[in-house]
């Protein structure tokens, strides 16, 4: 069935951007497969006032099935309506969009089930292809007013392990060119983050190069940046996974200082899925080892909400800087 996400309740990208860019925020972006995790980014971002875009990647659609999880994000929206108002708080503007969106093909297809915004990643493309790529899927989002994020450099791989050596970063010299042929609403980049929990090798100082960012806004002053692979990868969490029967070595990531800076500047997006994965997981294996008697879902996802949520309320308040800006959103 088809719909549009005005239907849904969402609004699209442009205005948070708008207002990320005046205030010196950045919006988080978080991504969800399951009702815990939507709870908990809706009630943390409620509760701290802050815009949210909900994320969903390829691979959680085809996990939480594509029909069901627009569902969910509907539900969401008329949950935080409902809330705000038994709370007397003021609602938040919520976007869906989806995440790393690898052909037109699947573009399209969210588009018309409600998506307010879509990402199309031809970063592994060469420069002429990833413009036209991307433009297609702009002219197609155009006639639906959804916003759109195009990427240009290419993000290390978790799985290489060779993290750090992988990047290939954003030439700040292309920048003007892309966005003008590609005609995206927003720029991801690549200037040493990377997707996962091992974002750097031991020994190797966690930096990200905010030199090539400062070098990037000059060219493209205003526009707005995203930035993938944002997790901190928290050490508590880490440190419980392991105390808990898990087995996670060298989990490094990006130091929350060097977000925050970047959130000041014109990021204003940051993308984090790790964090949340690794505060849940902790949880759980806490509950798991210390209550083995424990056999009802509630009673170990239920704790593991709450820790994503808390998480969630730190990082609005203390990298992102989203806090509070929610009525800003015009
Ligand atoms: O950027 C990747 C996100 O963390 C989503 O990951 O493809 O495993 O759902 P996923
Ligand atoms: P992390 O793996 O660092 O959380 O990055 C998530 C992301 O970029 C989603 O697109
Ligand atoms: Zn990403």
């Amino acid at each position: 069935m088809k719909v549009h996400y005005t239907s849904l309740g969402f609004v699209n990208t442009k205005p948070m951007f708008a207002a990320a860019m005046r205030s010196g925020f950045a919006v988080p972006a978080y991504n969800f497969n399951n009702m815990e995790q939507l709870q908990a980014i809706v009630m943390a971002c409620l509760e701290t006032q802050s815009p949210v875009i909900l994320q969903v990647s390829k691979g959680a659609r085809d996990y939480a099935d594509r029909t069901l999880l627009s569902h969910m994000g509907r539900g969401a929206v008329e949950m935080m309506k409902r809330k705000a108002g038994e709370k007397g708080v003021g609602e938040i503007p919520i976007a869906l969009h989806l995440d790393h969106g690898d052909s037109f093909e699947l573009c399209v297809s969210c588009i018309e089930t409600g998506f307010s915004s879509v990402m199309i990643d031809g970063s592994h493309l060469p420069y002429t292809e990833n413009a036209a790529l991307t433009r297609k899927v702009v002219d197609f989002a155009r006639l639906h007013d959804v916003s759109v994020e195009g990427e240009l450099g290419v993000l290390a791989g978790v799985e290489d392990e060779v993290a750090a050596a992988g990047h290939t970063y954003t030439r700040p010299e292309e920048v003007e060119d892309f966005v003008r042929r590609a005609g995206v609403d927003s720029l991801a980049i690549s200037i040493g983050t990377s997707h996962g929990a091992f974002k750097f090798k031991p020994g190797q100082k966690p930096e990200i190069r905010l030199d090539i960012l400062r070098e990037i806004e000059k060219r493209i002053p205003g526009f707005p940046i995203v930035l993938h692979g944002s997790s901190s990868v928290p050490g508590d969490a880490v440190v419980a996974i392991n105390r808990y029967g898990g087995r996670l070595k060298d989990s490094i990531g990006i130091p929350e200082t060097q977000l925050r800076e970047a959130a000041r500047s014109a990021v204003c997006k940051i993308n984090i899925d790790s964090d949340g994965r690794l505060v849940m997981t902790a949880k759980i294996r806490e509950i798991f080892t210390l209550k083995p008697e424990e056999f009802d879902p509630r009673k170990y996802l239920g704790p593991a909400r709450d820790a994503l949520c808390a998480m969630y309320i730190e990082k609005n308040k203390n990298v992102l800087g989203s806090a509070g800006q929610a009525p800003e959103i015009k």
